[in-house]
């Protein structure tokens, strides 16, 4: 196997325009491989530390010069010279080069554009597509297609000024991916032209979907619902609900607070409307409801859910085995998102992704809302098996890079 002949990071911009790390991995056979790494803004308390610069003169303190630095300087120092053969084991070195509980000496940022960075170049070093050496290398299943999770309608900190829910979620009940694709896509545009309609906005939050000023969190639902149907999906058959409510971020003082309605409510209130609103519009997943360290709430509504309907921990979670146990244990989800960036390396998002399976929850592989045109997560969504994949709407081509790279590799390209 080939060795590590260098690793150089560079700071890049994310889909926000804001800083963000790539890195690139040499190898002596002359292998180049390159990975870049998305940001959260909704992100959990409970996420392994992005290294920002906070030196205000740059980006607004936003700048990723240390972490570009750190692996520049320091882990590309441990790692030159490494045969790629044990990648598992160069992701344990950088964790234990950087020995906090967190990757706050380093940065996770800088730790998972190397270690992405790493798996690639090990792939192209052997001439074999990304999922089929991921797959070989950490997975006993054979690769399976996810189905697709487009969030068509941006609320809360992805927008900005309308919903309190976050995302307002479509899945597409088609087994192919492309199909999957094609649905998702035209239900998109006719959201779109029934907003025109309406003479509603069309203009996109950050992950790509529609943020319309409307008059409650429900008309979101009868838009899509009503869109749909008007192209002929039928919600519940052609495509499910799925919401993620990023609910920490109204969460303050033991109270939810919801702007749109104007209340602030309990958690005993807000499983009523949660209920309320399954009832009338058959959602199907529910992420994130409640805040991330709320775990009465998630178990209490865990138990008013049907066995066959989804309460997906995301910051609940943050990728982490330590906090997925807890949750096992507590009964608070049946489902899990997994977000490279929330732990730091792959060899940890890996077990992330094996730990939810021996629970038997669903694995829902995810982008940021800060993304780049890095494909990774799609690779590695079908290499793992995972249940969804979930990189946002129908528009905005950091998020189409990960659909269309479905789509190649459907057609074994
Ligand atoms: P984030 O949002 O990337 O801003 O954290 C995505 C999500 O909450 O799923
Ligand atoms: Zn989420």
């Amino acid at each position: 196997m080939a060795k590590i002949k260098n690793i150089r990071a560079i700071e890049i911009l994310d889909s926000r325009g804001k800083p963000t790390l790539r890195t690139f991995v040499f190898l002596d056979d002359g292998t180049v491989a390159s990975s870049s790494i998305p940001s959260g803004a909704s992100t959990g308390s409970h996420e392994a530390v992005e290294l920002r610069d906070n030196d205000s003169k740059r980006y607004h303190g936003l700048g990723v010069l240390k972490a570009v630095n750190n692996v520049n300087e320091i882990i590309a120092k441990k790692l030159v010279g490494q045969p790629l053969d044990k990648l598992d084991e160069l992701d344990k070195l950088m964790i234990d080069l950087d020995g906090s509980e967190n990757k706050s000496v380093l940065g996770a940022n800088a730790i998972l554009s190397v270690s992405q960075a790493l798996i690639k170049a090990a792939a192209q070093s052997l001439k074999k597509p990304l999922w089929q050496f991921i797959n070989e290398y950490y997975f006993e299943a054979k690769p399976r297609f996810p189905r697709m999770m487009f969030n068509v309608i941006n609320g809360g900190k992805h927008a900005d000024w309308n919903f309190d829910i976050q995302e307002f979620i479509i899945i597409p009940q088609r087994q192919l991916a492309s199909e999957s694709i094609k649905v998702g896509s035209e239900i998109y545009h006719s959201i779109q032209k029934n907003l025109k309609e309406k003479k509603l906005s069309i203009l996109v939050g950050d992950e790509g979907g529609f943020s319309p000023i409307l008059n409650s969190n429900e008309e979101a639902f009868q838009l899509i619902i009503e869109s749909a149907k008007n192209i002929g999906y039928e919600n519940g058959k052609d495509f499910k609900l799925a919401i993620d409510g990023a609910a920490s971020e109204f969460f303050s003082n033991g109270k939810y607070i919801l702007k749109k309605d104007n209340k602030e409510i309990t958690g005993d209130e807000l499983i009523k409307y949660y209920l309320e609103i399954e009832n009338k519009y058959g959602i199907y997943s529910f992420e994130d409801v409640f805040q991330e360290d709320d775990w009465e709430n998630w178990t209490k509504f865990k138990t008013q859910l049907n066995q066959n309907e989804l309460l997906v921990g995301d910051d609940l979670f943050c990728t982490n085995t330590k906090r997925m146990g807890i949750g096992f244990e507590k009964k608070s989800a049946n489902a899990t998102i997994i977000k490279p960036n929330q732990i730091g390396t792959i060899k940890e998002t890996v077990d992330a992704i094996k730990l939810a399976k021996q629970y038997n929850w669903l694995v829902a592989v995810s982008h940021r809302s800060g993304e780049t045109e890095d494909s990774f997560i799609a690779d590695l969504a079908y290499a793992a098996g995972a249940d969804f994949l979930k990189t946002g709407s129908l528009s905005r081509s950091e998020r189409l890079a990960k659909y269309n790279r479905l789509i190649e590799i459907e057609n074994n390209l």
